[in-house]
């Protein structure tokens, strides 16, 4: 099998930050976002990866490099999508990539709980009669999702493999019908952006028409699957799905990419004696903490600065920032970002690159800001 991430679009959602970024090198816990998408299918002995990539194709090409860090044998190409057309188009964009082979797709923006063993295994087998399958998890507000209908239960039941990896004998039904934010949702299964397919897809997507909002639409290349006879199967999540396309949900990714790292501290950090760290705290080389307490889990970055300051919990402060005389928690902070005698705390934010958030001691005594097309300000009322 081959894996195929999705690495271009254009990232409306998350605008100003992809002015000047591609999204999906945005860091949680210090790592880009696509890595965990990389490593992902690594995990699952697929050793082929190729990216599909836009307008920012330099940027992601000088980050990922070759794949030569993730070991010899580790190949990734990338291939060059002409324009953000959807993702079935992206996926056509890869034929010859992918040729005969089955693949794994992964939407670089996506963050998953669980490893994709089961779900790989199962779908690589040489005896596999499925023409694809598709990651589902339940949802607490299926309207705003792709949603998937399954078939009643029928006597065919399959063995399914649980995420655990072991053997459950519930049975396993067919996808019926996928449709997208539905009005009266058929279930709460919202289709999570990881997939298994063979060659058969590259009909589906000829075959398709663009939506309504331009793209040519994978669910609709899945439901012209399953209209011509081909087997479409799920594949039950069991851990957490965040999708980092909308900003909202970068802060949880980086608290739970956070819980799972194990913490470290460089040894060409350098940690002052009146600094207290507490729970899990990682530091990156050439750190400086002084005179500050940090509470974990958080990751202060290389050559980054906490001077007379707070770091709270599922913060991510990334390389070359500086946090002094402020209290930060719950926060992303992006490289080469200053927070200077800010009053109070700053909370549930993410900061960009080169951003300089100050207190001004300069009269008149008013709120000074210089922002960028789409930023958002909370500023307290009192
Ligand atoms: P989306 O987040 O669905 O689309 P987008 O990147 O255009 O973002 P927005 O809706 O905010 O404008 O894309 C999911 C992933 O697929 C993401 O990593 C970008 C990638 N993608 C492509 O590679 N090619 C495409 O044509 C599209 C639409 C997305």
């Amino acid at each position: 099998m081959k894996g195929l991430i999705l690495s271009g679009g254009k990232g409306t959602r998350l605008r100003p930050l992809t002015y000047t970024r591609a999204k999906q090198l945005l860091p949680l816990a210090n790592k880009p976002v696509l890595f965990y998408a990389i490593e992902a299918i690594l995990n699952t002995g697929i050793r082929e990866i190729g990216i599909v990539v836009g307008d920012t194709h330099e940027e992601i090409r000088a980050a990922v490099g070759d794949g030569s860090r993730w070991g010899d044998d580790v190949r990734i190409e990338f291939i060059q999508q002409s324009a953000p057309l959807g993702l079935a188009h992206a996926v056509l964009t890869a034929r010859e990539f992918i040729g005969d082979d089955r693949f794994i797709l992964f939407l670089g923006d996506n963050l998953i709980g669980e490893r994709l063993n089961p779900l790989i295994d199962s779908f690589a087998a040489e005896d596999c009669p499925y023409h694809c399958r598709i990651l589902l998890t339940p949802v607490e507000n299926p309207r705003e999702f792709g949603v998937a209908e399954l078939e009643p239960l029928s006597t065919d039941a399959a063995i399914i493999i649980e995420s655990d990896g072991a053997p459950s004998e519930q049975p396993e039904r067919r996808v019926r019908r996928l449709i997208e934010k539905p009005k009266d949702p058929p279930s709460d299964l919202a289709l999570v952006g990881v997939y298994c397919f063979d060659h058969h897809i590259f009909e589906a997507a000829e075959s398709i028409r663009p939506s309504a909002r331009g793209e040519l639409e994978i669910t609709d290349a899945i439901q012209w699957l399953i209209d011509q006879g081909y087997d479409v199967r799920p594949h039950l999540l069991r851990s957490y799905w965040i999708d980092t396309g909308k900003m909202e949900d970068i802060l949880d990714a980086n608290r739970q990419a956070l819980k799972g790292l194990a913490p470290s501290i460089d040894p060409t950090a350098t940690i002052a004696d009146d600094v207290t760290l507490q729970g899990d705290v990682t530091v990156q080389a050439g750190a400086t903490i002084r005179n500050s307490t940090v509470r974990g889990p958080a990751i202060i970055g290389e050559r980054a600065v906490i001077e007379n300051a707070y770091v709270g919990p599922f913060s991510s402060i990334y390389h070359d920032a500086q946090i002094l005389n402020s209290e930060v928690e719950y926060c992303i902070v992006l490289e080469h970002s200053r927070i200077v005698g800010v009053p109070g705390r700053i909370e549930a934010s993410l900061i960009g690159r080169y951003v300089e958030v100050a207190a001004s001691h300069v009269k008149p005594h008013a709120h000074k800001l210089m922002l960028g097309d789409y930023s958002k300000v909370g500023l307290l009322d009192n």
